[in-house]
């Protein structure tokens, strides 16, 4: 699956991304909430949200990049999203918030930066829907892939069967055509992309080129 990251869209014009977006092959759309402490980098937030999610009409796969996104659960589902992620860097009461957000009737997702290890998910792994393993350093988008994200997939697709978790795999940075493919036979489910799709002279091609790896 496809989720091109909104963070590289035009922010001059959302309905026209969203007019080639909500017509193309992308299975969700991927929203980075920022808050210039845990990352060092400031995107968006509910008030413009609101208005991307009235016209989106694809699931919306949310990366909270913020200290205590328990705080926003309530403001998450408001959007009606339908994943929320939250990193594991941020939750010292992890389980707790992945059950905050199943309360709230939409599917939980765990980040892990690139330098924490996929074992701290032992025991949380079998309770999630999805684990996203950000391959960039997260703030920005357009950074160079890190390559050692490719073992983590496969250790984490390890992890995942020895616990009986069905959580489905993302990866998160530095998505284009090679480094797609390359994750894609390690074993991940879900591609977030930002810059390759849209700073493609076609987003929509882009994305379809990323689908049909
Ligand atoms: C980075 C964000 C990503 C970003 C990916 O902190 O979490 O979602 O938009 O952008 P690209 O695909 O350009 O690396
Ligand atoms: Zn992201």
């Amino acid at each position: 699956m496809i989720s091109p990251s909104l963070l590289s869209a035009n922010f001059a014009n959302l309905e026209a991304e969203m007019k080639w977006f909500n017509q193309s092959s992308a299975d969700w759309l991927h929203i980075d909430v920022m808050d210039g402490v845990f990352v060092p980098n400031i995107s968006f937030g509910f008030p413009v949200l609101k208005h991307v999610a009235r016209i989106c009409q694809k699931p919306l796969d949310v990366h909270m990049m913020i200290v205590q996104p328990e705080k926003f659960v309530d403001e998450v589902k408001a959007l009606g999203a339908y994943l929320m992620n939250v990193h594991y860097e941020t939750c010292p009461h992890l389980h707790r918030v992945v059950g905050q957000i199943h309360e709230a009737g939409m599917k939980a997702g765990v980040t892990l930066n690139p330098a924490t290890p996929v074992s701290v998910l032992e025991d949380i792994a079998a309770d999630v829907d999805l684990i996203l393993l950000m391959s960039v350093n997260p703030g920005f988008g357009g950074q160079k892939f890190i390559p050692h994200t490719l073992e983590k997939v496969e250790k984490l697709r390890q992890l995942l069967n020895r616990t009986g978790s069905k959580a489905l795999i993302e990866v998160d940075g530095g998505v284009n055509l090679e480094t797609g493919r390359l994750l894609k036979a390690a074993g991940a489910d879900v591609l977030v992309a930002g810059n390759y799709i849209f700073s493609a002279p076609d987003p929509a091609k882009a994305c379809e080129a990323l689908s049909a790896l």
